[in-house]
């Protein structure tokens, strides 16, 4: 017996199959592992510092091809930014309100966080026009979201679909403070608002239903923005205008990106790995939670603090898992796990219940359609739910071709499962896997040589 045979074919068309050959192996996964930086707070680093006074030194930063876009965008506003490189990026920021009108198109690519967080500040820069745009899946994600309080704070939007789908047009405006109640747990809706508080004379409120992750939050604070939290009802308060001033920013590794280790570890028998440097960010810790209620075998180690952010390394050994539910308030502290959590499930005993996870539909991809349709490809028992997905463990999946859907956690949840399937996945359009991890495949390669 042997090790899976991992191979990448590139078609003609530049995309790639993921080819994962179980037929003769004996996989264990062994090992210390890093993953990239956090994609969310590489983002958030990129934009304050781009919009701060001074300096701002970035270390860690991911440089998938999201906060590629957003560096391109604030570049093509005005704010010099070295060449991005994960050891240190410089960005020399332009200050609050700053903001060059760009003479094109600004591209978002494929980053929901990108367009949503920079809408805030675009629509507060007045007397600027700014045009923005993505990539095909982006532009059919809603951006209502984040345009309708956004006009209520007096915002100038125009778009397809009632303002609702990108390609859109901002003029900026001097706007109004807001106490906007969201009706969805979102980080990006709250980022939004929040950045367009930054220069709002006043006081701008976010409250939400359940606690998003709460990066935006922390870099302000600690870039010098006044702001109130209110943690009994999940509200956020900037006092505008701020000030910002540059900082040093430390990303730790991306958890949602340790998440697709963290479920290998856990079903491929006789596996024991190190996740080394995890950002461990209560409000992103959803997968751990979730994980230790399906009887997964994780430890925190080495638990540290690190530039306002908490961090660990997680040590994973494989276990049997079970079944359980997912729903509520948890929701959001795992909403990018779910399609890895959906594999972890076909590996447990028993049934596994996903809900209140609608927010799935409108992600890179509908993950809940998406997920079930590829994994029931390869012989699982998923049904979609409106909201989630019921999954019935225990059955053994064998290889075929599935396909990303152009959705880089689908590519990489399609990998994890197929190290566990017998014979050979063929996972095409495996390429999406840069946008938030652009050494996945060797890692892959790696751990399982
Ligand atoms: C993100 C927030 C989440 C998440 C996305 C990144 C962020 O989206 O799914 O990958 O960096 O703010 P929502 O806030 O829309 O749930």
């Amino acid at each position: 017996m042997s090790p899976s045979v991992i191979t990448v074919e590139t078609k003609e068309n530049f995309s790639q199959n993921l080819v994962i050959d179980q037929t003769a192996s004996k996989l264990s996964l062994q090992g210390r592992i890093r993953v990239p930086g956090d994609k969310s707070i590489s983002h958030r680093a990129l934009m304050l510092g781009a919009i701060a006074q001074g300096h701002t030194q970035i270390q860690g930063l991911l440089l998938g091809e999201d906060p590629c876009s957003t560096a391109s965008c604030f570049q093509a506003m005005g704010a010099e930014i070295s060449p991005l490189d994960a050891e240190l990026v410089q960005v020399k920021g332009i200050g609050l309100g700053n903001l060059q009108e760009p003479v094109d198109v600004l591209n978002a690519g494929n980053s929901g966080t990108t367009i949503r967080l920079m809408l805030g500040l675009l629509a507060s820069h007045p007397g600027r026009f700014f045009t923005i745009t993505g990539d095909s899946s982006l532009r059919s994600r809603p951006m209502s979201r984040v345009v309708k309080p956004l006009q209520q704070m007096g915002a100038e939007i125009w778009g397809r679909k009632d303002s609702s789908l990108a390609p859109l047009a901002v003029q900026g405006q001097n706007l109004k403070p807001i106490h906007y109640h969201s009706p969805i747990a979102s980080a990006q809706v709250k980022s939004c608002i929040l950045l367009a508080g930054l220069m709002t004379e006043g006081k701008t409120t976010v409250t939400e239903p359940a606690l998003s992750r709460d990066h935006s939050e922390r870099m302000l604070k600690a870039f010098g923005a006044k702001l109130d939290i209110d943690a009994e009802t999940n509200s956020v308060t900037i006092n505008g205008p701020a000030q910002l001033i540059g900082q040093t920013v430390i990303v730790p590794g991306d958890i949602s990106s340790a998440a697709f280790w963290l479920v290998a570890g856990a079903i491929v028998p006789g596996s024991d790995l190190v996740i080394e440097n995890i950002g461990v960010n209560p409000t992103r810790t959803g997968i751990l939670e979730a994980l230790a209620m399906m009887g997964a075998d994780i430890e925190r180690e080495n638990e540290r603090e690190v530039a306002g952010e908490p961090v660990a390394d997680l040590r994973v050994r494989s276990c049997r898992l079970q079944g359980c539910t997912i729903a509520g308030e948890i929701i959001p502290r795992l909403i990018d796990e779910i399609p890895i959590l959906a594999v972890a499930a076909v590996f447990a005993e028993g049934t596994t219940v996903i809900k209140d996870a609608a927010e799935l539909r409108v992600k890179e991809s509908d993950r809940i359609a998406v997920m079930a349709r590829q994994l029931n490809k390869m012989g699982a028992q998923v049904t979609e739910l409106p909201d989630g997905m019921e999954i019935t463990g225990g059955t053994s999946l064998i290889g075929t071709d599935v396909d990303s859907y152009t959705d880089h956690r689908i590519a990489m949840s399609l990998a994890i499962a197929a190290l566990n399937a017998t014979g050979i996945t063929n996972i095409h359009r495996a390429e999406a896997a840069a946008v938030s991890y652009p050494n996945f495949i060797p890692t892959l390669q790696q751990i399982c040589s």
